[in-house]
């Protein structure tokens, strides 16, 4: 069956941080071709409509068509202990963290989780997650198994700690390698699913630790590998007194093998500049979490900054040390932190983060966040008008940005019309 999707098409040729707003390609009167779970083609509703007869509309109005959001760093164990009060980050990994993520050795309570966590991001308008699981294996598979429900791209790994964490928390740097490699090998290109190699942060983790997460990633370096970096100043200075002879803390990964394209770094925002310039030079990822940073006090990250030299960087929602499962309150909290640093950023730098930017970050922007031919269809369609206040912010707008802008300030689920995971419906 063929499917056309009618609507407002927002879909991007490039990325507006270099070419400006007109990277963005929108369409008032458009439609999306979807066949076999793929974009089959896009462009003015009556060309397509005429060019393919058969196909089944659906006729989403004035809502926005765009691909749906990605998510490039959760903690999905961590849903339910979302907006803890209170802490910084040692001690809320210590006080409500740990605690909730004991509980995930448990099988059914880990499915239970995972379930709701695919639930509540999909009613975001959340198709794709790269999520940390807990040290259990059987945090894993509840992931997998969850986001196979409706086919969902995603990425996730065995979360690996032997150190500074409660007993019934911590692995070895022999069972961490262990149970991690057979996760790989069962998850790794199953379907829709990525395994993602995850050692926690360098203080959760033993140097042997350390070197045999980096022996894996060698071994499987198609691989992504995601940790933590530079998020908090306690947080550094910590893993300075761990690592008294490392350079800095990325050296703490780099001097084991965990550096490199592939390599997901989140929140890095206390960088220095030897830091920054290995980051950029091996094409590492970094992982923005604004409503994180803000909810748990870290700090503002250099997007402007970081984006002019030429990183690679994704937008997340740090669920739950981040204060939200939407993406579109991350780019809210994203514009709100660039402004604090005198930067706005324009709504179509904000939307290709959460699009493209994590898709790039993700290394499968050739597969996903983008509407073009070939790319699979996973779709977020937005209403605009989705609540009075928004309704009465757009009534005069002129421009697809001033329509869009208040929603990505103001909007919730309830902005969320239909969400599509390889070409089908699923909220
Ligand atoms: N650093 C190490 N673990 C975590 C975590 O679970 N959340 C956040 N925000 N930072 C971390
Ligand atoms: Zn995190």
């Amino acid at each position: 069956m063929t499917e056309l999707l009618l609507g407002q098409v927002l879909s991007f040729a490039g990325d507006p941080f270099t070419l400006g707003p007109d990277a963005a390609r929108h369409e008032s009167h458009g439609a999306v071709v979807i066949k076999d779970g793929k974009i089959a083609a896009t462009g003015p509703a009556d060309a397509m409509r005429a060019a393919y007869p058969q196909a089944r509309v659906t006729d989403y109005g004035r809502a926005l068509i765009s691909a749906g959001f990605i998510d490039a760093h959760a903690h999905f164990p961590q849903t339910a202990m979302i907006a803890s009060w209170g802490k910084r980050l040692i001690d809320w990994l210590n006080s409500y963290t740990f605690p909730e993520e004991s509980r995930f050795g448990e099988p059914a309570y880990a499915q239970e989780v995972a379930r709701r966590y695919f639930d509540l991001t999909l009613a975001y308008g959340t198709t794709s997650t790269c999520s940390f699981c807990t040290i259990h294996p059987e945090s894993v598979d509840a992931y997998f198994t969850a986001a196979a429900l409706h086919g969902q791209r995603v990425w996730g790994g065995k979360t690996c700690m032997d150190r500074n964490a409660p007993d019934f928390l911590r692995d070895t740097a022999q069972t961490g390698y262990d149970q991690s490699k057979a996760l790989l090998a069962k998850w790794h290109g199953a379907g829709r699913a990525s395994y993602a190699i995850t050692p926690r942060f360098s203080p959760t983790s033993t140097p042997d630790q350390l070197a045999a997460m980096g022996a894996l990633w060698a071994e499987n370096p198609d691989c992504l590998m995601q940790t933590h970096l530079s998020e908090q100043t306690d947080e550094v200075a910590w893993v300075k007194s761990l690592f008294p002879t490392a350079r800095d803390y990325l050296d703490t990964y780099e001097s084991f093998g965990l550096l490199g394209k592939g390599g997901l770094y989140g929140h890095a925002i206390y960088l220095e500049p030897r830091e920054k310039d290995r980051l950029r030079e091996v094409d590492a990822s970094l992982i923005h979490c604004p409503t994180s940073n803000t909810f748990i006090g870290s700090g503002l990250f250099d997007m402007d900054g970081l984006k002019s030299a030429g990183h690679r960087i994704g937008l997340a929602t740090d669920t739950g040390g981040g204060s939200s499962f939407s993406m579109l309150r991350t780019m809210a909290a994203a514009y709100e932190v660039a402004q604090l640093r005198g930067r706005a950023l324009h709504p179509a730098e904000l939307w290709w983060l959460a699009t493209q930017g994590s898709a790039r970050a993700l290394h499968a922007d050739h597969l996903i966040g983008n509407i073009a031919p070939g790319m699979e269809a996973d779709l977020t369609i937005l209403d605009l008008s989705s609540t009075p206040a928004i309704e009465q912010a757009t009534r005069r707008a002129e421009t697809l940005w001033q329509a869009l802008f208040p929603t990505i300030m103001l909007g919730d689920d309830r902005a969320i019309r239909a969400t599509w995971i390889a070409g089908k419906p699923v909220k």
